[in-house]
């Protein structure tokens, strides 16, 4: 039994070490320049395998007639530490106006991560990306690779779901695109902040470079990933159209000293909402850290106070969708009101049922009442001492995951996911079989995507 003390301490470290990343990452972009000179003929570079860059939406649809878009983004580890933030956030909003939840994209670095929590936000239908293992700037290939073959193996995510990729500090310089698109498992990078005067960006693929976007990095070689979709941080402006920043609003001119305002952040996200809506509705990300939000609870009230709004005022045209869904509309992008039957904004619905057999994905389905009581008698809990302390329904490692061994050695006979995943079930590693749930409806909108990086 690990003691109380060496959990605190734990926690401990690992709240500084997760402040010290959020004072190094997405503060600020800097200026952003455009400092390449960009080209792409849609006659050449067609949907699905390649997808030009513009600031209008695919299709030739009229903006007016489009669903509007928000991406919810969390970057770094995911522990108890920021969990009750993440539920601040994700938890509790009515649907989207074709009936499924809310789903956001979470960039999981694997040092400090608990993995019972990865389980069970992609059993509750959100995203989960890669970020590397130890949160390194440059990201080297190994750090890439561990950490897709970590958080597979240990939160129970199949390979061919773990396809978006972010840049830790939104660092990243030709070498480490290299190494992703190298890897050829990724479906796309979203880490390059781009100003959002032309009123933003839509994702497009690298293969003709990047369109703008090389403020955080540096696109050195010949910096051209042919099917590897860029999603960028259109930036958020402040009222005066200077640059706010790409992650974690920071104080707006003339506003308060230090971190804004619960006021001024809803006021932020309103503007730069209606400037995408009212304009070429280019999708709206939302990129925080969690831990960002802890050390002033204020902020968070004005996330939530935005969403809310949203939610009051359009009904039936803003949708909170994660990334996949986001690159599989926009390969069969339709108007506001085929949207709300297409299987690109499709979900998988959590299987939450009682009558459900209790098995390890994360869900306690038997009882509802917090991650941390999902799952009875199922999950493990995994000690490293002095620093690492996780739980996981995939049977702990003789040694905690590092780049070399991202899945070291498991005690127990738990087997891990499938790489193609499980269809319409939910994967069960003890029984290591699918376990088919009635209340499990899923529309399988990655194997659009996933088609189309191949
Ligand atoms: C956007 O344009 C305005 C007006 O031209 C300018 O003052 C502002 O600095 C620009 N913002 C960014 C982020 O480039
Ligand atoms: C976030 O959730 C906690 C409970 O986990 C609650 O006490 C707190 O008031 C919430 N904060 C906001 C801003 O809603
Ligand atoms: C990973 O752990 C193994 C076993 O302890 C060790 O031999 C190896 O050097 C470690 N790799 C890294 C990159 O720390
Ligand atoms: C793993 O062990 C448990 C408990 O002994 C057993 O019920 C289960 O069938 C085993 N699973 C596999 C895949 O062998
Ligand atoms: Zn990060």
């Amino acid at each position: 039994m690990v003691s109380a003390a060496a959990v605190f301490s734990a926690i401990a470290v690992l709240v500084s070490a997760a402040t010290l990343v959020v004072a190094q990452e997405g503060a600020s972009a800097g200026t952003i320049t455009v400092p390449v000179t960009y080209s792409c003929d849609p006659n050449v570079c067609k949907p699905p395998a390649c997808f030009c860059a513009s600031t209008k939406p695919p299709g030739g649809l009229d903006p007016k007639n489009i669903p509007m878009f928000i991406t919810l983004t969390f970057d770094d580890s995911i522990n108890s530490v920021v969990w009750p933030i993440i539920q601040n956030f994700t938890e509790g909003w009515n649907p989207n106006p074709n009936g499924c939840p809310h789903s956001s994209t979470f960039f999981v670095s694997n040092q400090y991560t608990e993995y019972n929590y990865v389980s069970y936000l992609y059993s509750m239908g959100h995203e989960i990306a890669v970020h590397t293992v130890n949160h390194i700037a440059n990201a080297p290939q190994a750090e890439i690779r561990a950490s897709q073959q970590a958080t597979n193996a240990f939160g129970g995510v199949p390979m061919n779901q773990l396809l978006g990729f972010r840049h830790p500090f939104l660092a990243f310089d030709g070498a480490s695109f290299d190494g992703l698109a190298g890897l050829g498992t990724f479906l796309y990078d979203s880490s390059m902040p781009e100003d959002s005067n032309s009123s933003g960006f839509w994702p497009y693929t690298l293969d003709n470079g990047p369109a703008v976007g090389c403020a955080s990095g540096t696109c050195d070689g010949p910096f051209r990933y042919p099917g590897l979709w860029e999603i960028p941080l259109n930036t958020l402006l402040n009222s005066d159209l200077t640059e706010n920043g790409p992650m974690d609003p920071n104080p707006v001119p003339g506003g308060a000293v230090g971190q804004p305002t619960a006021t001024e952040i809803f006021e932020l996200l309103k503007f730069n909402f209606l400037r995408r809506y009212n304009g070429d509705r280019a999708p709206m990300g939302i990129f925080i850290h969690a831990a960002t939000q802890i050390a002033v609870p204020a902020r968070t009230a004005g996330f939530l106070q935005f969403f809310q709004w949203t939610q009051e005022t359009y009904p039936n045209d803003v949708y909170y969708i994660n990334n996949q869904q986001l690159l599989s509309w926009m390969l069969n992008p339709t108007d506001v009101a085929t949207s709300k039957g297409s299987p690109t904004l499709g979900c998988r619905l959590p299987a939450i049922d009682p009558s459900n057999p209790e098995i390890c994905d994360g869900i306690n389905n038997k009882a509802r009442g917090g991650v941390l009581a999902a799952d009875p008698g199922l999950v493990m809990s995994c000690a490293f001492p002095p620093m690492s302390y996780w739980s996981t329904c995939f049977g702990c490692p003789n040694i905690d995951v590092n780049t070399t061994e991202p899945v070291p050695p498991r005690s127990g006979n738990r087997t891990i996911v499938p790489a193609a995943g499980c269809g319409a079930g939910a994967w069960d590693p003890v029984g290591a079989k699918v376990s088919f749930r009635l209340s499990c409806l899923l529309l399988l909108f990655t194997s659009v995507v996933v088609g189309a990086a191949n």
